[in-house]
């Protein structure tokens, strides 16, 4: 009888979250996060000698065509203190996909189910930044992560690494029963760029992510910086996974959490692709192309959620987040694109609804 009561209470929440965040979407023809972005496109190519076990849909040499989008989360100025994203569709189109890969900054993330992410979503419309102190306080592991996930005045979106976080079902050819996380890098496999400097940050004595004192550069340099870099050359990455095999005794933490990161000891990060960036896109085009988890190969899977308290509800939410999608582009369809982030500050830009 619980576990009935649990399904239905998962099921009216995630729902009635979709129609108040889907709402707002429609209304400001914004992303409800990552609201700030730029698009790409290129090739995605498997490698020839995958480390991995072999798999119906990363086959080894195969190619896909592909589009790129990085972004900063939520704020509308590239030099706040923010999280960056690469989404990641393996096709060169708005939305139809075999695949897509969401990534953010850092290993973990806020919030590790729907309690969290509810939790987490009426701090933020309370205003955000001051708000976040007691929420931190209350949630020392979501301080952790937002500590490790931001990022100060990166030079290029191109030499920070991204994280899918959530863990996946990987159904290999073997038919053992795995899970998959995945990361995007760095061509140079080099340090990343953009670690806050914390002394320098006055997280402690109350969080900002405001501008620090004397910012000159535009509120668009980082997007600015990565269209000039791409128009020199191509820009290349390389997509990892990690593997995790389930074991007898693992508990649904193990295997679902996002907040649970895998030993690279026992679970290496293993090459699965380049990806070579070629040119950018409209800022149009930006605004109507769409990432979903939903799209996947059926060689990998979303696992079923039971509450709204288990690790798997967060991809179940984020499935249904599609429709959220959806109702930002009908809106954008009917009125237009907003139009793009202006160069220069005015007082209250920076944080839309
Ligand atoms: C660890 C968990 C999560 C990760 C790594 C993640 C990652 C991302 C990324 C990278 C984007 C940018 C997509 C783009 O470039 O267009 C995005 C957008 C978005 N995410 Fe998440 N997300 C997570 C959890 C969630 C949850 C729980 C929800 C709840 C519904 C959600 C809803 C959305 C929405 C609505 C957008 C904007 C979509 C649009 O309007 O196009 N995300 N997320």
């Amino acid at each position: 009888m619980k576990a009935f009561v649990d399904r239905w209470v998962l099921f009216f929440t995630a729902w009635g979250a979709v129609a108040v965040i889907g709402w707002r979407s429609f209304r400001s023809r914004l992303r409800m996060s990552h609201k700030n972005g730029i698009l790409a496109a290129g090739r995605i190519r498997i490698v020839d000698a995958p480390a991995f076990p072999e798999h119906d849909f990363f086959r080894p040499g195969a190619e896909f065509p592909c589009r790129l989008r990085h972004a900063s989360i939520s704020y509308l100025d590239d030099a706040m203190l923010v999280v960056r994203a690469a989404s990641l569709k393996f096709a060169d189109t708005r939305f139809e996909s075999p695949l897509d890969l969401l990534m953010n900054n850092g290993q973990t993330s806020f919030f590790w189910d729907v309690t969290s992410f509810m939790g987490f979503g009426s701090v933020t419309n309370q205003g955000r930044d001051p708000h976040f102190v007691k929420w931190m306080e209350d949630y020392p592991l979501t301080r952790k992560s937002l500590l490790e996930s931001v990022r100060r005045d990166p030079s290029t979106f191109a030499q920070l690494y991204y994280y899918s976080q959530t863990p996946f079902e990987f159904r290999a050819r073997d038919g053992r029963p795995r899970f998959v996380k995945f990361r995007l890098i760095p061509e140079d496999r080099g340090k990343e760029d953009g670690l806050p400097n914390w002394d320098e940050e006055p997280w402690n004595t109350g969080w900002t992510q405001g501008l620090l004192p004397g910012e000159t550069r535009s509120r668009n340099y980082l997007k600015d910086e990565y269209r000039e870099r791409v128009a020199r050359g191509p820009v290349t990455y390389h997509l990892q996974l990690q593997l995790h095999e389930q074991r007898p005794g693992d508990s649904r933490d193990t295997l679902l959490s996002c907040m649970v990161v895998w030993d690279e000891a026992t679970h290496p990060w293993m090459d699965l692709a380049t990806v070579t960036i070629d040119r950018t896109l409209s800022y149009d085009e930006e605004e109507r192309t769409l990432f979903t988890i939903g799209n996947l190969p059926p060689s990998m899977g979303i696992t079923p959620a039971r509450s709204v308290d288990d690790p798997a509800s967060l991809n179940y939410l984020r499935l249904r987040g599609g429709w959220i999608r959806r109702a930002r582009l009908f809106a954008i369809r009917l009125f237009g694109a907003p139009p793009p982030i202006p160069n220069e500050r005015t007082p209250g830009y920076f944080n839309p609804v």
